[in-house]
């Protein structure tokens, strides 16, 4: 039998920390990493670009099997490549982020994604970030986070990274996409945002990022033993 792929999942909504806890953990393990999120992002990306309804599950499950898309790890860290045009900044926006979150509710979109994200466990292991990676693409792996903190820390947290990267926006709008987010990643029919029964729930509201990966790293010697992190 080959040997089993070790997999830790890292779910919950953004703002959370999950994304700078998968990129250290891929870091010390020297794993592979699955940005869920940057797919669905890079579908509505494209799918405003094609002018196709984001409503259109056909359509954009035809969007989705045909996608040229790319991952590069590059100085700056992992660069987003559509049809050889690199489209990193592109998806990061509010306008890509509410695009993803619609088409992200689409069960044929859902679908035509689960291939293409299950393709990256390869070994030596997976740190997979995303909404259902525990509960749906990935539900056999060992070791299942699922990180929360208030709406207010994670508007905060936005906030601040936007005013960092120089883009000015206002707090109760932020607040306010981010609410309704979340209500529509969590109350979707299809892989609703929620934790795996046996997902292991860390709040990191009141906690930093140094804080979190610490407890996570523990977490992943607990579970992983013997298993080699780099410094
Ligand atoms: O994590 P993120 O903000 O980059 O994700 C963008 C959107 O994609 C988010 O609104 C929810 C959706 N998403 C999803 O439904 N399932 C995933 N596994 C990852 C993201």
């Amino acid at each position: 039998m080959p040997a089993e792929i070790p997999i830790i999942t890292v779910d919950g909504p953004s703002g959370t920390g999950k994304g700078t806890v998968c990129s250290y953990l891929a870091e010390r393990l020297d794993w592979r990493l699955l940005d869920s999120g940057a797919i669905y992002r890079v579908l509505g990306h494209a799918a405003l670009q094609e002018g196709i309804s984001l409503a259109d599950g056909e359509r954009l499950a035809g969007l989705a099997g045909r996608l040229d898309l790319d991952f590069r790890q590059s100085n700056g860290g992992i660069r987003a490549i559509l049809a050889g045009v690199d489209v990193t900044d592109a998806i990061r926006t509010e306008a890509a982020g509410a695009a993803a979150s619609q088409v992200a509710a689409l069960p044929e979109v859902r679908a035509a994604l689960l291939a293409i994200q299950r393709a990256f466990c390869r070994p030596p292991g997976l740190i997979a970030d995303g909404r259902d990676m525990g509960t749906v693409v990935f539900p056999a792996a060992r070791l299942k986070l699922y990180l929360t903190a208030s709406p207010e820390e994670r508007a905060r947290r936005r906030y601040n990274q936007l005013k960092q990267k120089g883009i000015g926006v206002n707090l109760p709008d932020l607040s306010t996409d981010i609410r309704q987010r979340d209500a529509r990643d969590e109350g979707r029919a299809i892989s609703p945002s929620r934790p795996a029964p046996d997902a292991i729930v860390i709040d990191t509201t009141n906690l930093d990022a140094g804080e979190v990966c610490n407890r996570v790293v523990s977490l992943v010697q607990s579970t992983f033993h013997k298993l080699p992190l780099k410094n």
